[in-house]
């Protein structure tokens, strides 16, 4: 079957590319979609079992730093479209280990810039779409929100090479022409989060009544957007998004993280058919992480007004249906939690 278009999507085994794969194997019948993924610890097969067979679906591993397998990928496919999500993703690994984040993050996405800059000869309905993360705006105060034109003020080690990545996409529009779009979105939740992250994180320690660690006062807050709002807005811009622009993603749902770990603590009592106030007894303040972004807050209002977006899933559903598949999806939780999994904790967290 000739395909109308064929687009390349990186890091799609991990927890938000796998979501977004799905919905354009499914919802895309006349594209043809390739994933790219290293499967690091962070990128699952399993997440896509049930689209593995589809026709318009390719999975392919390796590496985006490997410049020889990317160039000759492009080669063979000539992708219309690059969707690029591949990145490590984790601010405390980030601060353990900055090394990999620049090679992936920063060396990865030059190579994937270089490879459709070369194999395009002609732009007309190309499309390099890098998907960002508003940790590059840095840290706000109790009140304001990012908006697009925020000045960029990275602190992490993960959000440095993010801002970086984000800078060269943008500098090879400008000096190239590529047609590129970029989206900075909130924080993401829902089902195949990494249990490194802090909800499912909370959710698998309640599950073992092992202590739930909160960083610092705990007062630190964070915009939270359900994983696939996120997944239907990538989609939209990928289509109709202005080349060269970007869009900030967000869930409109702030919460401060003792807050939301006391709601996750509820939820799961009531799953579990505990007593009321049982899991809270769990939550246990720890050291702070080093150099902690107190407040990200997103102003959506672009993509509101551009594209007619909004998150459809509240937080009250989102956390509840998030809490539910990680119960129902144990098996998933065992196997990723198994080996590497459990130096990381001890390393981050100690016999907590
Ligand atoms: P994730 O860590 O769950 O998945 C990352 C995927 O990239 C994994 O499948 C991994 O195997 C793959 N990968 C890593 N290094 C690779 C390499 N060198 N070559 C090929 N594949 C590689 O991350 P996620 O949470 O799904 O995030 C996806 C993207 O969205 C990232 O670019 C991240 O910066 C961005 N983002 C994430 C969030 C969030 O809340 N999770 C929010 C905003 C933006
Ligand atoms: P995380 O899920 O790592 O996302 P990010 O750092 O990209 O925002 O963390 C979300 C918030 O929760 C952040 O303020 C750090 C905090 N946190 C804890 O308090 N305890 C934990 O064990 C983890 C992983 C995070």
């Amino acid at each position: 079957m000739a395909f109308q278009q064929t687009i390349l999507v990186t890091g799609g085994a991990g927890f938000i590319g796998s979501h977004l794969v799905r919905l354009l194997v499914n919802e895309y019948p006349e594209y043809h979609i390739v994933n790219l993924d290293k499967l690091t610890y962070a990128g699952n097969l399993e997440n896509l079992k049930d689209i593995e067979d589809n026709p318009n679906y390719t999975f392919i591993k390796g590496d985006i730093t490997d410049e020889e397998h990317i160039q000759q990928l492009f080669a063979e496919y000539r992708f219309d479209g690059v969707i690029h999500l591949a990145a490590e993703s984790h601010v405390d690994r980030s601060i353990a280990n900055p090394m990999s984040f620049i090679e992936t993050n920063i060396v990865g996405t030059v190579v994937l810039l270089n490879a459709a800059r070369h194999h395009w000869e002609d732009y007309t309905g190309k499309r390099f779409y890098h998907i960002s993360t508003d940790e590059v705006y840095g840290s706000l105060g109790e009140t304001g929100y990012f908006t697009e034109e925020t000045p960029y003020d990275p602190r992490s080690p993960y959000s440095a090479s993010k801002a970086s990545s984000d800078h060269l996409v943008r500098a090879y529009y400008h000096t190239y022409g590529l047609p590129v779009v970029i989206s900075n979105c909130s924080n993401n939740y829902g089902p195949y989060q990494f249990p490194e992250k802090l909800i499912p994180l909370v959710i698998n320690n309640i599950r073992h009544n092992k202590p739930l660690p909160v960083y610092g006062d705990g007062l630190y807050t964070r915009d939270w957007l359900w994983v696939e709002d996120h997944a239907s807005a990538i989609a939209l811009i990928y289509h109709k998004g202005r080349i060269g622009q970007t869009y900030n993603i967000g869930g409109n749902n702030e919460w401060k993280n003792i807050g939301l770990v006391q709601q996750l603590c509820d939820i799961m009592d009531q799953l579990l058919g505990r007593k009321a106030g049982t899991s809270r007894g769990l939550i246990t303040f720890v050291r702070d992480r080093p150099g902690h972004d107190r407040r990200y807050a997103i102003d959506a209002s672009k993509i509101k007004r551009e594209l007619g977006w909004e998150p459809t899933i509240q937080a009250a559903e989102g956390l509840r249906r998030t809490a539910e598949w990680y119960l129902e999806n144990t098996e998933w939780l065992e196997r990723v939690t198994s080996g590497a999994y459990q130096q990381y904790y001890q390393e981050q967290y100690g016999e907590a």
